[in-house]
């Protein structure tokens, strides 16, 4: 087979390549560059990220006589380029014309210039600046042969996620008219009755800055929301920019992977595509399960559609306390783990290493060493393996299951002054997705207003905040035969984190058919025994567990110490032709043992049967319903995997029949015939993409 075109960039087959930046180098060290990059089989660059003292210099000095260069000399040797607007670190004469262009702290420091990304995201002088420069280069280069992709900006919320400065609070106040249209309502939504927080016009509100004790949780709520509507604003002045003047050719901003400060599903309706930064640490024996966490919310971001890992290491990063190289085989390995989820290219931080600035230790495609060093070795390696792939681009890989991440929820659930502030996101959702890797178990990740009815099982590790219309769809999918498993501290509150009367889960206490009489968190370091109804089995609850009263469901679980000793842990309740299961604890690593009740209720099973421990398999597949396993051994032995289908190994060009041998961090990526669908595996179309 040949290789597709790349939907995203129209380069033909995967794509391969990094962030380059040559303006760190004299333009001698381009032409090896460009030959090595031909070499390893680059056919993307990403340029220009970080360039805008260079393109330009002053005010009304344009220098773009080095990128016409550059372009030029890539396209020459056949290489495309991912162009950046190049607006994230603003240069010092425009910092020093406008110093209020900068952040300032919700203490009020203004954070000063050589670092980037230092600009307030509501500045209006940045915003033009931005927009400016944007316009200069799509104008430019709209039409080189070598463009393939805008890259917008460089990882909005990295390192300046908020501004309390004069010009945020301005916007804020704006976008909270947008919002509550009246001061009346803003008071009513912020429940300012409470410690006289009441608010005459909209002039006398301030961003939430430090004050002397806890701030009212609906204007922390709101101030969330704005943040990142600030941040995608910017983000929107650039894309109009480029859709204007360079019609045609896809956009991106690299994302950074589940970031808590920017609501991604908001974002990703104004991408063309997605493209996300992963850097799982080496240092950590379960970091691939946390990296296919973050690779599945990237495809599912775009329903499903091929996403772009923009940025990994090749093997160390810089900015963390220790940082481990990736000990051979684990980059590759790691790289094929992207592709195994839905990514149709796979790029760098980046192409030749630094030998000056803050990022002159983190390792690159060609690192100091240069082509004698192990690190290019690893290079080349994988380039290889990329265009033995090419088959693979454009072919979509499905979850089994879908899970359901609501950013206003998160931000509502991590506000402060809850009955207990080990309730996080993070890890609620965590020990979920890792029993169910474990089980090999793919899924998708939707919204709440996504249409859930394409799946059998989903999964809800936490809904603090919860409206009715979402409420009412959840009923719906269990009601029409859906299997909806809901963690502890759910339906707790309105949008305006206004706590639902009569009890939790709120408005699902009739799908669930419980009601919480209290929240009984558990203190760090105790734990409290769960028993299984059936079989007996004893789990750990840790952190939190809570009082239920059943109104209709059955008990699944119990608590069997503490306080709660005989009242229902776990509970069922049928509902419509479907099931709705509650577990009232957080059970951490024992919660596998629990939701392998509501998997085998609705028939979701493992990609592959009985998987060695270690391995991940996921299965992507091409329109004509050609179908691609990839079978990742993230273990430290050798395994063998029995496959129930023939087909052709690509990373080795041979046949495998019964099955494959697995080196430790060995992987196979085997073409199977096309397989009838089973009815846990739902059709190509999914949710999200009809959504959008
Ligand atoms: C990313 C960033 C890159 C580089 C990289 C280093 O967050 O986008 O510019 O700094 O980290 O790991």
């Amino acid at each position: 087979m040949t290789a597709r075109m790349n939907a995203l960039t129209r380069v033909s087959g995967l794509l391969y390549g990094g962030d380059w930046n040559p303006e760190q180098w004299p333009e001698e060290v381009w032409a090896e560059d460009v030959k090595l990059m031909a070499e390893a089989g680059v056919n993307l660059v990403t340029v220009g990220v970080f360039s805008w003292a260079r393109l330009q210099p002053a005010a009304d000095v344009w220098d773009f006589g080095w990128l016409d260069r550059l372009l030029d000399l890539v396209h020459g040797h056949g290489i495309a380029v991912d162009l950046a607007t190049a607006t994230a670190s603003p240069p010092a004469w425009l910092v020093r014309a406008h110093p209020e262009l900068l952040p300032v702290t919700a203490d009020g420091v203004r954070l000063e210039f050589g670092s980037r990304q230092h600009y307030c995201p509501s500045s209006a002088v940045y915003r033009a600046a931005a927009a400016r420069l944007t316009r200069a280069l799509a104008e430019r280069y709209r039409d080189h042969p070598a463009l393939a992709l805008w890259h917008i900006h460089n990882e909005y919320g990295d390192h300046v996620q908020e501004c309390f400065c004069p010009a945020s609070a301005a916007d804020f106040r704006r976008w909270l008219r947008e919002r509550h249209g009246t001061v009346e309502e803003l008071n009513r939504s912020w429940g300012t009755a409470f410690w006289s927080q009441r608010y005459g016009s909209f002039d006398e509100i301030e961003p939430p800055r430090t004050a002397p004790g806890p701030v009212n949780p609906t204007q922390l709520l709101d101030w969330r929301r704005f943040c990142s509507d600030a941040l995608l604003a910017l983000h929107r002045t650039e894309k109009a920019v480029l859709d204007e003047v360079s019609p045609g050719v896809p956009v991106t901003t690299n994302f950074m992977s589940m970031l808590k400060s920017l609501d991604y599903w908001e974002w990703s309706r104004h991408e063309d595509l997605v493209s996300d930064d992963a850097y799982p640490d080496p240092a950590d024996p379960r970091a691939h399960v946390n990296a296919a966490m973050n690779y599945d919310l990237m495809r599912s971001l775009k329903g499903g559609k091929p996403w772009l890992l923009m940025e990994q290491a090749p093997s160390a990063v810089s900015w963390r306390p220790v940082n481990l190289p990736k000990r051979p085989g684990l980059y590759r390995l790691w790289s094929l783990q992207a592709l195994a989820r839905g990514a149709d290219g796979i790029l760098h931080f980046q192409w030749r290493a630094s030998v000056a600035g803050a990022e002159k230790f983190h390792s690159a495609m060609l690192p100091h060493r240069g082509t004698a060093s192990r690190g290019w070795r690893e290079t080349v390696r994988f380039g290889a393996d990329l265009r033995r792939l090419g088959e693979l681009a454009g072919t979509r890989m499905r979850g089994q299951a879908a899970v359901l991440l609501d950013w206003d929820s998160w931000w509502a659930l991590e506000l402060d002054d809850h009955p207990s502030a080990r309730m996080r996101w993070p890890d609620l959702l965590r020990p979920w997705y890792a029993a169910l890797h474990d089980r090999g178990v793919t899924v998708d990740f939707v919204p709440p207003t996504g249409a859930f009815d394409g799946y059998r099982l989903l999964l809800a590790p936490n809904l603090y905040l919860l409206d009715t219309a979402t409420a009412d769809r959840l009923t719906a999918f269990v009601t029409a035969g859906g299997h909806l498993v809901c963690g502890p501290f759910s339906g707790i509150s309105d949008r305006h984190d206004h706590i639902h009367p009569g009890g939790h889960p709120g408005p699902l206490r009739p799908l669930f058919g419980v009601v919480v009489d209290e929240h009984w968190p558990i203190p760090d370091g105790a734990a409290t025994a769960v028993r299984l109804d059936q079989g007996g089995a004893e789990l750990r609850a840790e952190h939190w567990s809570e009082w239920i009263d059943t109104e209709g469901a059955e008990t699944v679980a119990r608590y069997a110490s503490g306080e709660l000793a005989g009242l229902p842990a776990v509970t069922r309740h049928r509902h419509g032709t479907g099931s709705a299961w509650y577990l009232g604890c957080h059970l951490g690593a024992d919660v596998g043992r629990v939701l392998d009740l509501p998997l085998a209720e609705a028939g979701v099973a493992a990609e592959v049967a009985d998987l060695p421990t270690g391995v991940e398999a996921t299965r992507r597949r091409a329109e004509d319903g050609t179908g691609y396993l990839f079978l990742l051994n993230h273990g430290s032995a050798a395994c063998r995997v029995t496959l129930g289908e023939p087909g052709t190994d690509l990373l080795t060009g041979t046949d495998v029949a019964e099955g494959v041998t697995l080196a430790p961090l060995g992987a196979a990526v085997v073409r199977v015939r096309p397989v009838p669908r089973t009815s846990a595996s739902p059709s190509p179309s999914t949710p999200a993409e009809e959504r959008a």
